[in-house]
């Protein structure tokens, strides 16, 4: 199980998102948190400034999009130059077919899992995904305390993976950071989405290799 990060520019200064993108040049991916204020009680950017990070970086664009309506609006965020985009499964009315338009348009189709949503209920709609997002705070905010109460979610859903045997990534997203990181990939995580551990410290790029490591460890 090969470890990624994926920096989340939610925690960045958005007057200089490019600046701040290639600061963390190295990590697997960049993480763009897409917030509407109606799936979420914030807001943050869309479209337009996905299409302009792409050509801010070469680090691929993993798309998390907190909004409404994800059915409509997720095969957009592939042509605006998104290489993974996960949507909510309580904002998809139709998951399986979302998925698909996200694969066919060429990119890694992804569904998150907010706390109180069960992962049971998806099983036999893994294969249809490249990613699972099981998030580890209410979504909304950077800077929340991760919630150990996940922990065992993340350790059944690897297990319904690895019982499906799946090329599947299991991505955890909420308070990641080197107190948590460990406790997330010993449960079976292998993608981790971290935005004030790795914008809040002095050096990203190097927090981004400190996680990196601990992870692997
Ligand atoms: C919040 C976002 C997260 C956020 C994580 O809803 O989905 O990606 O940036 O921030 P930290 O790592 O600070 O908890
Ligand atoms: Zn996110």
């Amino acid at each position: 199980m090969s470890v990624q990060i994926s920096p989340s520019i939610l925690s960045a200064d958005f007057a200089r998102l490019a600046e701040e993108a290639r600061a963390v040049e190295g990590a697997d991916w960049l993480h763009v948190d897409v917030m509407d204020n109606h799936f979420v009680p914030n807001l943050t950017l869309g479209l337009p400034v996905v299409e302009s990070l792409r050509k801010a970086t070469d680090t691929p664009l993993d798309c998390h999009l907190m909004i409404e309506n994800a059915d409509r609006w997720a095969p957009a965020y592939v042509e605006a130059g998104a290489s993974s985009v996960t949507f909510h499964a309580e904002a998809a009315a139709a998951p399986v077919r979302v998925a698909r338009e996200i694969r066919a348009k060429g990119a890694r189709a992804s569904m998150a899992l907010r706390p109180a949503t069960a992962i049971e209920p998806y099983e036999d709609l893994l294969p249809e995904l490249d990613m699972l997002l099981i998030m580890t705070i209410e979504p909304g905010f950077g800077g929340q305390a991760f919630l150990d109460i996940m922990l065992p979610k993340i350790r059944r859903t690897r297990a319904l993976i690895d019982k499906h045997g799946l090329d599947l990534w299991l991505q955890v997203d909420g308070g990641v950071s080197s107190e948590t990181i460990e406790r997330c990939a010993e449960a079976g995580a292998d993608n981790f989405v971290a935005g004030t551990a790795v914008y809040g410290a002095e050096d990203p790029a190097a927090a981004v290799r400190a996680l990196r490591e601990q992870a692997a460890a």
